[in-house]
């Protein structure tokens, strides 16, 4: 059994090591693949050492056996279930199927806490308190997970509208709720009963579900996030309760690193980060607009061809809209057309175009759209004002004017692509519906901006053969 410990310590902190340079080679573009690799062997090392030490402390017994079949039988139905989903999952549902797994990891923590109270550690004096501590922790940000990766899931996944909820007194709904947490973590642990773990396990459901239902649908790419780093926390708690070192530091390499990210995410959308990760806290409902923004006018496949062609520059900025029409394709055939007839075309990403960070840049580098005319936001910005014609190909909150002249948006402030500065802007979209935040956009009114309807893969189809 001791040669069991020691054999998987040495392959816990090789693991962990992986972990480490996984993330490093994640970190840019060029070792990204390589830490892809890191990262699986890692987790590959760590599960077999896992089982191995499962394995070698139950053999013989009974239960042991049991257990030992009922671990078996979970891995093979959950590798079923993942690798099913994995192959079927589509680029745009990545961030819903990302937040219910954190879902997964948030529901494990409690169950793990939940177990940890119903079996007796045999701990006493101050380590049992310590032991007590922990169930109540680890439950308490298990539960935030659950349910609020379970919100941001429905949001995403548009079963759950993405506006953001505005109860009376929110803020003193959040803020009340750490505070009982506080209060029956200190009688829990004078006390460890069963009733004050049912109550921490409410109060966190709830508390997971308020955050997370009062934050607006423009700042969920940073929730997700959000959650991430929560899960790993999560993991952690679960870490000290199971005595595994190896979750503990995984689960603080993704807290830490998850926390880090939102942070850097929170900097790129002009958003306060203890705003975003306290629910939404300061934000109030936003006004509803009813403004009149008067007519919007049209554009026929013809007539924007024609315009493409006599342009000198061209900047093209996808969204959301073109991932889920798979016009990357017939986008980089356009593209590819209209530098051979010597117009400048470029590509302008906003940071949070699509539904993931970097979503754009992979479909484009999918259909072998050149990198060097790809350009992020504040590369191109300053450009825009002298460019001919600008194709904004279902994108919608990233080009909204909105964010950066009404400061009574509920987008105001975030960093947007300036296309309405340019000579002409044709907008590739199939109605006037607002974009993911829920926010009418006022570029589809402007005297230069002119409605391709249509789904945007057919509309550049559409024009590639009229070119
Ligand atoms: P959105 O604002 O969501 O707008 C996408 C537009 O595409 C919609 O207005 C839609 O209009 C149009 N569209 C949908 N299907 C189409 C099709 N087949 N053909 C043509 N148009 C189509 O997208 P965005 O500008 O990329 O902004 C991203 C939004 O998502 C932001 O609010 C961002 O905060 C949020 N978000 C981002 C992330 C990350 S990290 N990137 C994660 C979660 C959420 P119609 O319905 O009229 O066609």
């Amino acid at each position: 059994m001791s040669l069991a410990i020691s054999i998987s310590t040495a392959a816990y902190i090789v693991a962990a090591l992986l972990f480490i340079l996984s993330l490093a080679g994640l970190s840019k573009h060029e070792t990204a693949r390589r830490g892809v690799v890191y990262g699986i062997v890692g987790m590959a090392i760590a599960l077999v050492a896992t089982v191995w030490l499962a394995a070698s402390a139950a053999w013989g017994t009974t239960s042991g056996t049991i257990g030992l079949t009922l671990l078996a039988a979970a891995v093979v139905v959950g590798a079923i279930i993942g690798l099913w989903r994995a192959r079927v999952v589509e680029m745009t549902g990545m961030p819903e199927l990302i937040a219910l797994l954190h879902s997964f990891v948030g529901l494990a923590a409690v169950l793990v806490g939940w177990n940890g109270h119903l079996h007796d550690s045999g701990l006493t004096g101050a380590l049992a308190d310590i032991h007590h501590a922990e169930v109540f922790i680890g439950v308490f940000i298990g539960g935030v997970t659950f349910t609020g990766s379970i919100v941001a899931f429905l949001k995403l996944s548009a079963r759950m509208a993405s506006k953001p909820l505005v109860l009376p007194g929110k803020n003193f709904l959040n803020l009340g709720a750490l505070v009982v947490f506080v209060a029956l973590t200190v009688w829990y642990v004078i006390t460890p009963s069963l009733a004050l773990l049912i109550a921490v396990t409410a109060v966190a459901l709830l508390l997971g579900w308020h955050l997370v239902a009062s934050i607006g649908g423009g700042d969920m790419p940073v929730v997700v996030s959000m959650l991430n780093s929560y899960s790993g926390w999560a993991a952690a708690a679960a870490g000290f309760l199971l005595n595994n070192d190896l979750l503990i530091v995984t689960g603080a390499l993704v807290g830490s690193s998850g926390a880090y990210l939102s942070y850097i995410m929170c900097k790129a959308m002009n958003r306060s980060f203890l705003s975003v990760i306290a629910g939404g806290f300061g934000i109030e409902a936003p006004k509803g607009d009813d403004a009149d923004h008067g007519e919007h006018r049209e554009i026929d496949v013809e007539s924007a061809a024609e315009m493409l062609a006599s342009a000198s520059s061209v900047v093209i900025t996808p969204g959301y809209g073109m991932a889920v029409a798979q016009a990357q394709y017939p986008v980089a055939e356009l593209t590819h057309r209209l530098r051979e007839k010597g117009v400048d075309v470029r590509f302008g990403i906003h940071p949070v175009a699509g539904r993931l960070p970097g979503h754009m840049n992979v479909l484009l580098a999918e259909a072998k759209v050149p990198y060097d005319v790809v350009l992020e936001m504040d590369e191109i910005n300053d450009d825009l004002a002298s460019t001919d014609v600008v194709l904004v190909i279902g994108a919608n909150d990233t080009v909204n004017p909105a964010a950066a002249e009404d400061p009574g948006s509920p987008i105001a402030g975030m960093p947007v692509l300036r296309v309405w500065e340019a000579q002409n802007v044709i907008v590739f979209k199939r109605s006037m519906a607002s974009g993911y935040a829920g926010v009418q956009n006022p570029l589809f009114f402007r005297e230069n901006a002119q409605m391709l309807f249509g789904d945007a893969k057919e509309r550049v189809e559409d024009i590639l053969r009229v070119l």
